[in-house]
Formats: structure tokens, C-alpha cells, sequence
């Protein structure tokens, strides 16, 4: 398949009727294509998906605007955020060269914007809203998780 063949490939594949979560655009030797756009269907978001890839090549990055272009679109996202990667969602971003740069090569106008954020916290620990589950909530396989027991003992639980 030629290289344009590809590319009109991924434009076909990637296009969608109807509101889209757009994840950015087409590379080719290295340059972006800004109008070779990779979206995913809104009314898809509900599905299971995996973001996979060695270290720094845009896992968090791809999460960070799947959150914001969720809530954009009304919808509450639930971010379990260990490293603390994903609570810049709740200021503006601020402008800088290389990232007007960067965004005007995708074809993107870019503006910083907050997003509505509600932190929760572990165990009391820290500022957000605690998080309780009462003992009859966990059930019997996750609470025998989490006492590790045996299996015999798990059955009689
Ligand atoms: N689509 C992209 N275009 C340009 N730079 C990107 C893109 N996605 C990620 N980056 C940059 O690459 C670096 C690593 O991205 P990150 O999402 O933190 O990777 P990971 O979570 O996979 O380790 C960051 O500095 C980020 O700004
Ligand atoms: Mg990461």
C-alpha cells in the first residue's frame, strides 16, 4: 500500500459520524498531517479500552485528553491517579513556543481550560473527600482478598 493509500486509510478508518473524542492526527516521516485526524466515536467511549506503550510515548498524555474531551461532553470521568499525572486537569494549562508551535502543525487552535474536578481521597489520608465502603459492600470474594485467606476459609465466609 502506498504511503497517501495509508493515510487515506487511517482518515476513512478514523472518521465518524456524529460527536467524536478526537486523540489528534496522523504522523508521516515524522511530520503531523493535519487533516489525516484519528477520532474515536463519543457513543463509543463506553467500551473497554487499553492504552498501552513503553515509557514517554504518550499513555498519560492520551488519558489526559480523553478526560478533558469526556467532560467537555458532560460526561464524569473516574481517574484512579497514583502519581498525581492527572489533577492539572482541574487549572488551565499555560501557553508556551513550543506548544503553539506544536499545536498549530496538528491544525489545532490552542487555549488553556479547566475541567470540573472532585479529588477523593484513600483512607482519610490527604485533602480530598474520603472514600468509605461499609464491610457489607466489599462482598465475600473481595473481602476474603483482602484478610487473604485460605480457600477453605474463604468458602465458610
Ligand atoms: N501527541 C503528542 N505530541 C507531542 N508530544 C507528546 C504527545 N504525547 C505525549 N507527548 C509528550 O511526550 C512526553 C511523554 O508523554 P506521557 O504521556 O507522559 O508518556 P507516558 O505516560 O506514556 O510515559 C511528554 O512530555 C508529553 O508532553
Ligand atoms: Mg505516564
Amino acid at each position: 500500500m502506498s504511503h497517501d493509500a495509508q493515510l487515506d486509510a487511517i482518515k476513512s478508518g478514523y472518521t465518524f459520524e456524529g460527536a467524536t473524542v478526537n486523540l489528534g492526527v496522523a504522523l508521516s516521516n515524522g511530520e503531523p498531517q493535519p487533516d489525516v485526524h484519528v477520532s474515536l466515536p463519543l457513543a463509543m467511549m463506553n467500551r473497554h479500552g487499553l492504552i498501552a506503550g513503553a515509557t514517554g510515548t504518550g499513555k498519560t498524555k492520551t488519558l489526559q485528553v480523553l478526560a478533558e474531551q469526556l467532560s467537555a461532553n458532560g460526561v464524569p470521568v473516574f481517574m484512579a491517579d497514583v502519581k498525581g499525572d492527572l489533577s492539572g486537569i482541574a487549572a488551565p494549562g499555560e501557553s508556551n513556543d513550543k506548544l503553539v508551535a506544536r499545536t498549530s502543525a496538528l491544525g489545532q487552535t490552542w487555549q488553556g481550560t479547566s475541567y470540573p474536578a472532585e479529588f477523593f481521597t484513600l483512607g482519610g489520608e490527604g485533602t480530598g473527600v474520603p472514600i468509605r465502603a461499609t464491610i457489607e459492600s466489599f462482598g465475600p470474594i473481595l473481602l476474603s482478598r483482602v484478610m487473604d485467606l485460605n480457600s477453605t476459609q474463604e468458602s465458610a465466609l
